[in-house]
């Protein structure tokens, strides 16, 4: 592995609460030394960062890699590419493929396919129930001691209270979070889109704030309850955001997440049909996106986490009842996070990087996060002013259900290195790395 001196680059690790222009080694896969004149050794690669910033590799704590049985869609390998395209190091990935994540086996096969492909670091979830039928608990234990970090039904919500409460317990006894898809399943019956005015005029069944908040609310019963680990998905709803404040504020282990499409627009994109804004929870009113960038900017959201969810291009052409819900969103969270969330002043840059790689780190218990000397080098250079247009030919993902084609937006990583090894570098060759 040749060593490799980033110079003269903005460096912001908010593990150190540093940001300063500075110097970053990188040696035998560590981080050698971060400062002033570092000098490089011998054979050591030089990277110009001038004007760039250099950040602990992004982490997502929330995508579906659609492997096993989805590999149309996306595979373990497409997907780890198109995360380093896009700055993270670390994704946990859902598992609601086809067969479900829900043993000891297939947690393995995911490790063993993210280990071939030799991009980003794939942290499995493994299912809270069997089949994720919401009925029996998977072998927590067992998907823990094949490499799992935490537990999801994620595309379901946990309907039984019973069972999450179980969930939670068990869960507790690992030391691994239970993310929950937040979502009345009686009152999100049917619905494609949110429950307002836009539904209305489209003439589409839609899904009240009412349905997500309900869960937000038993879930952070159930924590309190059990002392256990709850973690909310993609929290959507300005309701949910104060459950989740006030919860923090009474010091119960409750952590939440939000995505890129759920802190940029609203059930507007839905005009026209398009479909590629159909996701779940759906894009809500210009309230709660304000409400979700204030929670993100307070703490109540700790991560910002995309919800990759590719979708094959003919199914996202059906009719907008009958289109999967779902946005792919790695190659595109950094950019949404500096246009949408840093260049309009709700978080500073350092806060960003917060939001998408020590909080998420931190969160589900993942090395990285820290540009610490000694630290296993996982890292991402971006450009934070560089402008540049969403098109489907250029992304590495194998679905390109994006709501933000043709959408212009500021920001792009431009190197990550996992594990001190170059895994992505844009521009280098046809598949950048
Ligand atoms: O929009 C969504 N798509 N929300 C989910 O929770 C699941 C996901 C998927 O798997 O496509």
């Amino acid at each position: 592995m040749t060593p490799f001196l980033i110079a003269g680059a903005r460096v912001i690790d908010p593990s150190r609460q540093s940001d300063g222009v500075a110097d970053v080694l990188v040696v035998d896969g560590r981080i050698e030394a971060v400062g002033r004149n570092v000098p490089a050794p011998e054979g050591a690669r030089r990277i110009d960062g001038t004007g760039k910033v250099v950040a602990p590799g992004l982490i997502d704590v929330h995508v579906h890699l659609r492997e096993p049985g989805q590999e149309h869609m996306e595979t373990v390998a497409s997907g780890a590419t198109a995360a380093v395209a896009g700055g993270f190091t670390g994704v946990c990935a859902m598992p609601n493929t086809d067969p479900v994540i829900d043993n000891q086996a297939a947690v393995g096969f995911v490790v063993r396919q993210a280990i071939r492909a030799g991009k980003a670091r794939v942290f499995p979830i493994g299912c809270i129930s069997v089949g994720q039928k919401g009925q029996q608990l998977a072998e927590f234990g067992e998907m823990v001691g094949a490499g799992a970090v935490a537990v999801s039904d994620d595309g379901r919500p946990v309907v039984s209270s019973q069972l999450m409460r179980t969930a939670l317990e068990y869960a507790k006894v690992f030391g691994i979070p239970v993310a929950d898809h937040c979502e009345d399943p009686t009152l999100a019956h049917g619905g494609a889109m949110h429950e307002g005015i836009v539904a209305t005029r489209l003439g589409l069944k839609g899904v009240p704030a009412a349905a997500e908040e309900i869960m937000v609310a038993r879930d952070i019963v159930l924590a309190e309850l059990t002392g256990g680990h709850v973690h909310l998905c993609h929290i959507s709803t300005r309701g949910a955001v104060e459950l989740i404040r006030r919860a923090k504020d009474r010091g119960l282990r409750v952590t939440a997440e939000a995505t890129p499409h759920h802190f940029t627009l609203t059930h507007e994109a839905c005009e026209g049909y398009d479909t590629n804004a159909k996701t779940r929870p759906p894009l809500r009113e210009a309230e709660d996106v304000a409400a979700v960038r204030a929670g993100l900017k307070d703490g109540t959201i700790d991560c910002i986490a995309s919800d990759h969810a590719p979708h094959h291009y003919d199914a996202k052409q059906r009719e907008f009842d009958d289109a999967p819900a779902g946005i792919v969103g790695l190659e595109t969270s950094l950019a949404l996070g500096i246009t949408h969330l840093v260049e309009t002043g709700i978080l500073s840059l350092p806060e960003l990087i917060a939001r998408m790689s020590t909080a998420p780190a931190a969160v589900f218990r993942l090395p990285g996060g820290t540009l610490a000397v000694g630290a296993p080098a996982d890292l991402t250079v971006f450009d934070p002013t560089r402008t540049w247009t969403v098109r489907a030919e250029d992304l590495h993902s194998k679905s390109v259900n994006s709501p933000f084609l043709g959408t212009t937006l500021k920001g792009q990583a431009d190197l990550t290195a996992v594990g001190g090894r170059i895994v992505f570098e844009r521009g280098v060759d046809k598949s950048d790395a």
